[in-house]
């Protein structure tokens, strides 16, 4: 069986007395797509802050690459750190640096490569999401789909391991919505890096995710977990039927 590169293990994230989610387990395996999907306020934003060590979980372990992310500090921290991209659902690139200059903020603050070795490396990242022909423009002079694939690209920067995404295709159209899709697909099979996607767009989920978890705020936990093609088709849980079948509840 594939390794597993995250285990998540009985995980509850409580704020004060409100419980988002509890019972959270689930492994993603070296590779793969990893969906994590549900409806707004599920806390799948949450749940991807705990991956990435932003905050402890209430309840529960979280290990990334073989570390409980929440027990590490100082250079083990920024080690394991360096070795996960994450890009926000706003892309966040810097608006006064062009696109090569915002690709190459990481390796600068991660790495002691000379300025034209980050310049190379930071055009390469570029290439890869389709912005070679791009990287002296600003953040405000391209399209949304745009600053997307240059997050995805600096994100990217450090040859991350696991690349967390969350929700890459909020506010585009459905057309350059798929064509982000298409891009994850490829990056995915080319670099062999895995993905962690939080989303709740049907289409784009049953496109690129290998697996998946469903979160549900009533349930307060995770109600489904598996290939999204077979949940699609099989579930018989009424709120995951209805989220894959685009139904009222
Ligand atoms: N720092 C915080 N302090 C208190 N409550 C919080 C905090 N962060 C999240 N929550 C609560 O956790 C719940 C889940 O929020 P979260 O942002 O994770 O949902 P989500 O599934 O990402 O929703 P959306 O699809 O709208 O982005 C919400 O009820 C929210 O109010
Ligand atoms: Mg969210």
């Amino acid at each position: 069986m594939t390794e597993a590169v995250i285990r998540a293990e009985d995980v509850a994230m409580r704020f004060g007395t409100n419980t988002v989610f509890q019972d959270v387990s689930f492994e993603v395996r070296r590779g793969e797509i990893f969906v994590i999907l549900g409806g707004s306020g599920c806390g799948k934003s949450t749940l991807l802050k705990l991956l990435i060590g932003l905050m402890p979980p209430s309840a529960g372990r979280i290990a990334v690459l073989e570390e409980e992310i929440a027990r590490l500090a100082g250079q083990a921290r920024r080690d394991l750190l360096r070795r996960i991209g994450v890009m926000w659902q706003s892309g966040a690139l810097l608006g006064s640096l062009n696109l090569l200059e915002n690709v190459m903020l990481p390796i600068e603050a991660h790495t002691a490569l000379p300025d034209d070795a980050r310049a190379l490396v930071a055009g390469s990242k570029l290439g890869l999401v389709g912005l070679g022909d791009a990287t002296t423009r600003l953040p405000a002079e391209i399209s949304g789909g745009m600053v997307k694939r240059a997050g995805i690209a600096r994100a990217m920067a450090l040859d991350p391991e696991i690349l967390f995404l969350d929700e890459p295709s909020a506010g585009l159209d459905p057309i350059t919505s798929a064509g982000l899709d298409e891009l994850i697909l490829s990056l995915a099979r080319e670099t062999g890096t895995t993905f962690v996607v939080v989303t709740h767009e049907l289409q784009s989920i049953l496109a690129i995710g290998d697996r998946c978890i469903m979160l549900d705020k009533e349930a307060r936990g995770m109600i489904a977990e598996g290939d999204p093609k077979r949940l699609k088709e099989e579930s018989t849980h009424p709120t995951v039927r209805a989220f894959f079948h685009r139904e009222a509840l």
